[in-house]
């Protein structure tokens, strides 16, 4: 059965972002109102909100969604923050406690170099990459991310950068998207883009949505 308060709200927000400078944001929304995930995993929780946000869209179609979040949370630091161009996220606790009431939460706190393989033996619907912006820990957590993957798992990749030859050197993820082989997997642009500007340069952002073709 369709949860309608979900719907609307799920609509309120696609609204918002596109009306926003954060456009790209109601590609997530869209993704899971389409493919209604009943497993997701986030890499990059920050604080939270789109995690809730992501959880209530599969909520639409499905009582019972299982979230896995990986972040660093109370162990960023501003060294750190600058290596991955990355944001202070809420802690551990904070997160659990703001989500658990929404769905079944297990987060993992730490690099993602060490805390992807502690999720062991399972398979979900959905990924969304958005964790560490260096080219090395989004290469990680794309390599990582592929145990759980499944035939038709649908993965997300924030933060393809266009028209920038110079950032996608060290971040993005356009050097890891660009060489995913077509016959494993679909790979296609999410439609809306966002223009901002960061240590002064001006980016052009986009989410890059991949489907896995086959099992291993
Ligand atoms: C861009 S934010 C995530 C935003 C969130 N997905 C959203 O849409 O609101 C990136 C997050 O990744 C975390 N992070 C950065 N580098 C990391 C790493 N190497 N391992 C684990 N988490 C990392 C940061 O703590 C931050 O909370």
């Amino acid at each position: 059965m369709i949860n309608f308060i979900y719907l609307i709200l799920t609509i309120y927000r696609m609204v918002k972002y596109l009306v926003s400078d954060t456009k790209r944001y109601s590609n997530i929304l869209l993704l899971i109102f389409f493919y209604r995930p009943k497993s997701i995993v986030e890499i990059g929780v920050y604080k939270g909100g789109r995690s809730k946000e992501m959880i209530q869209a599969a909520k639409i179609f499905n009582k019972n969604i299982e979230y896995f979040g990986f972040d660093l949370f109370e162990m960023i630091n501003k060294k750190i923050q600058k290596k991955e161009l990355s944001k202070i996220p809420f802690s551990k606790k904070d997160i659990q406690n703001r989500l658990s009431k929404y769905a079944k939460i297990k987060l993992f706190k730490g690099y993602t170099t060490k805390t992807l393989s502690k999720l062991k033996n399972k398979k979900v619907d959905f990924i969304f990459i958005d964790g560490g912006h260096k080219l090395s820990t989004i290469k990680n957590d794309w390599i990582k991310s592929k145990k759980f993957q499944k035939k038709n798992t649908i993965i997300v990749f924030d933060d393809y950068y266009l028209h920038n030859k110079k950032i996608i050197k060290n971040f993005g993820c356009n050097l890891i998207v660009n060489t995913i082989p077509r016959n494993e997997y679909s790979k296609k642009f999410c439609y809306f883009t966002d223009k901002f500007t960061h240590l002064k340069q001006r980016l052009n952002i986009k989410m890059v949505f991949l489907k896995k073709l086959r099992n291993d």
